[in-house]
C-alpha cells in the first residue's frame, strides 16, 4: 500500500477546462504546471487528471485514439513529463485517467478490427460473427464496418468495447473465454500503457468503469482477477504507484480486486447519493435543511462496507466529479460549507472537484460539450478573476462558455471573503493534515438517532457534530473538549452539542 495516501488529498482538474497558457481556448498541461502552486495552496498534495490522450473527444476524452500520446491540444508527452516533476518538485503526486474498458473507434486496434482481413486484432474487441446477428441483450452497432459482424459497445457509439472475453458464456459462436490467449492479450496491452507511464513519472491511475472489462460477470469475480493481476504488477514493480476504481463497490474494488481506493458515487439510489443529490433537486438530501433526508440509507450502507475494508483500501468521498452536476443546484451555501466539513473529515481519501472550492454553479442550459450532455454544465471552466473568460483564456472563442452572472465566484473574489466556500475548505484541508485522527482510515463511531438528519462521527480523540438541519437541534453527548473549529453557531455545554440551524462542531476531547 503506497503509505502516501494515508494523508493524501486529491484534487481533480478535468484538462481541457483549468488554464489555457497559449490563447487557444482550450485548457492545456503547461497550464496545470503554471496552476500548481494554486493547487497545492489548497492543501492537496495529489491531483487526479482526466484523460490528456489522443482522442476525437466524443466523449470528453474518454475516447481513446493513441494511449502513448498526449492530445496535441493539451501540449506533448514531454509537457506531460514536466508536469510529473514539478508536480514530484513540490511535493506532489499525479493519477492519470486510465480508459481499459473502451477505446473510442478511431483507434488504429479498431480500425484493423473491423477490417474483413483477419489480424492478430481481429479478437482485441467484441464482435459477433455475422451482421445478421445481433442479440439485444447487448449493446451492438451494426452494420457499418467492412467484417462481417457486429461490434459490443460499452459507452457511447464510439466506444467499442475491448475484449477481455466473456465468464459465463451464452453465444459459444462469438463470445471468447476470459483465459483466452487474445483476452489475455488485451490485459497485458493495458498494463504496457500502465508501466508506459508509471516509468514516465506517473503516480498511478483513476481507473475508468473498471467494474465493465468481462462480459457476463454477474459477480465480478473475473473482472476482479484481471485487478489483481495489475496490483501485482504494481506491487512488484511501482510500489507506490496508486489506483482508485471508478466502481462504487468496495468489497469488490478493494477486497476482490486489490484497488488501494474505491470512488463512492453517485449511483443514483446508494448510501452516497442520499447526502447531497438526492430526490427532486435535492430535497431528499440528508445536508438539505429541510430535514426530509435519510441519513440511516447512507450509514447503514457505507459503514459496514468501510468496516469490512478499511484494513486495505480506501473509500473515496468526493466534492463533485466530471460526470455530476456540481452540488450549488442542489444545496444553499451554508449546506455546501457543511458538505465540505464531512468530506475532508470522513476516512478515506478526499477528492476536491476544479472550482468546488470556490462554489462554481452547474451551468444547467449550456448545448452539450464533446459528449458531456447534461454533464457539460459541470465541466464550465476554472473561474480565476474578474475579466476577460474570468482568466481561463486569452482566446475570443473559449471551447466552453464561463458562468456569466454578474455574481460568479473567481478565486479572486473568494479567497479573502472570511464567510467563502473557499475559506472553508482551506481551513478544513489544513486541519485534516494536521490532525493524524483524520487521515486515512481507523476507528470510526457515527452516531445518529433515526428521524434526525443531526449526527455525529468520532475519529480516535475528534469529535464532529453535524446539523444540516435548518432549525436548533440538540446531540446529546458525553464529548469534553476543545473547541478546534465550527461552521455557523453551536457549543457544547452540560453534556450536549446544542447545534444552531446549519452548523458543525469539530471537538478535540481532553
Ligand atoms: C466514466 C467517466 O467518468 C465518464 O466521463 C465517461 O463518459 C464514461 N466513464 C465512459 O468512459
Amino acid at each position: 500500500m503506497p503509505s502516501w495516501l494515508n494523508d493524501a488529498v486529491f484534487y481533480e482538474i478535468y484538462p481541457q477546462s483549468f488554464y489555457d497558457s497559449n490563447g487557444d481556448g482550450i485548457g492545456d498541461i503547461n497550464g496545470i504546471i503554471q496552476k500548481l502552486d494554486y493547487v497545492k495552496g489548497l492543501g492537496c498534495n495529489a491531483i487526479w487528471l482526466n484523460p490528456v490522450y489522443d482522442s476525437p473527444f466524443m466523449d470528453g476524452g474518454y475516447d481513446v485514439r493513441d494511449y502513448y500520446k498526449v492530445a496535441p491540444r493539451y501540449g506533448t508527452n514531454d509537457d506531460l513529463v514536466r508536469l510529473f516533476e514539478a508536480a514530484h518538485r513540490k511535493k506532489m503526486k499525479i493519477l492519470l485517467d486510465l480508459v481499459p474498458g473502451h477505446t473510442s473507434d478511431t483507434h488504429p486496434w479498431f480500425l484493423a478490427a473491423k477490417r474483413a482481413q483477419e489480424s492478430d486484432l481481429s479478437n482485441r474487441y467484441i464482435f459477433t460473427k455475422s451482421v445478421w446477428d445481433a442479440p439485444p441483450e447487448y449493446r451492438m452497432m451494426c452494420g457499418i464496418c467492412q467484417r462481417n459482424g457486429n461490434y459490443m459497445v460499452n459507452y457511447f457509439s464510439s466506444q467499442p468495447a475491448l475484449n477481455y472475453g466473456f465468464a459465463e458464456i451464452t453465444h459459444p459462436e462469438w463470445q471468447l473465454p476470459v483465459d483466452h490467449p487474445d483476452c489475455l492479450r488485451t490485459a497485458e496491452a493495458i498494463k504496457a500503457v500502465m508501466r508506459f507511464w508509471l516509468d514516465k513519472g506517473a503516480d498511478g491511475f483513476r481507473v475508468d468503469m473498471a467494474d465493465s472489462l468481462v462480459k457476463n460477470d454477474d459477480d465480478k469475480k473475473a473482472t476482479a482477477k484481471i485487478w489483481r493481476g495489475v496490483r501485482e504488477m504494481l506491487d512488484a514493480e511501482y510500489p507506490e504507484a496508486a489506483m482508485v476504481s471508478e466502481w462504487c463497490c468496495p468489497d469488490r474494488a478493494i477486497t476482490d480486486a486489490g484497488f488501494h481506493m474505491d470512488f463512492y458515487l453517485d449511483h443514483y439510489g446508494n448510501g452516497y447519493s442520499r447526502l447531497f443529490r438526492f430526490g427532486e433537486w435535492g430535497d431528499l438530501a440528508v445536508f438539505n435543511p429541510n430535514g426530509l433526508g435519510d441519513l440511516k440509507g447512507f450509514a447503514e450502507e457505507y459503514l459496514p462496507a468501510y468496516n469490512r475494508t478499511k484494513d486495505k483500501g480506501y473509500i473515496c468521498f468526493m466534492t463533485n466529479n466530471h460526470d455530476m452536476p456540481r452540488v450549488p443546484a442542489y444545496l444553499d451555501k451554508q449546506a455546501i460549507k457543511l458538505v465540505n466539513a464531512f468530506i475532508f473529515t470522513m476516512p478515506g481519501v478526499p477528492f476536491l472537484y476544479y472550482g468546488d472550492e470556490i462554489g462554481m454553479r452547474y451551468q444547467a442550459d449550456l448545448i452539450s460539450k464533446e459528449g458531456g450532455f447534461s454533464r457539460t454544465g459541470s465541466r464550465t471552466p476554472m473561474q480565476w478573476k474578474a475579466g476577460k473568460n474570468l482568466g481561463f483564456s486569452e482566446s475570443d472563442y473559449p471551447y466552453l462558455p464561463v458562468d456569466m452572472s454578474d455574481d460568479a465566484p473567481t478565486v479572486e473574489n473568494q479567497k479573502d471573503d472570511p464567510d467563502s466556500i473557499y475559506r472553508v475548505v482551506i481551513d478544513l484541508i489544513a486541519l485534516r493534515h494536521k490532525y493524524d485522527d483524520l487521515h486515512g482510515n481507523g476507528e470510526m463511531e457515527f452516531l445518529y438517532k433515526e428521524g434526525s438528519t443531526a449526527f455525529a462521527v468520532r475519529r480516535g480523540d475528534l469529535m464532529m457534530f453535524f446539523n444540516p438541519l435548518g432549525k436548533e437541534t440538540v446531540i446529546a453527548t458525553d464529548c469534553d473538549g476543545d473547541v478546534i473549529y465550527k461552521i455557523g453557531e453551536a457549543v457544547i455545554e452540560n453534556g450536549r452539542a446544542v447545534m444552531q440551524p446549519q452548523s458543525f462542531l469539530l471537538i478535540k476531547n481532553n
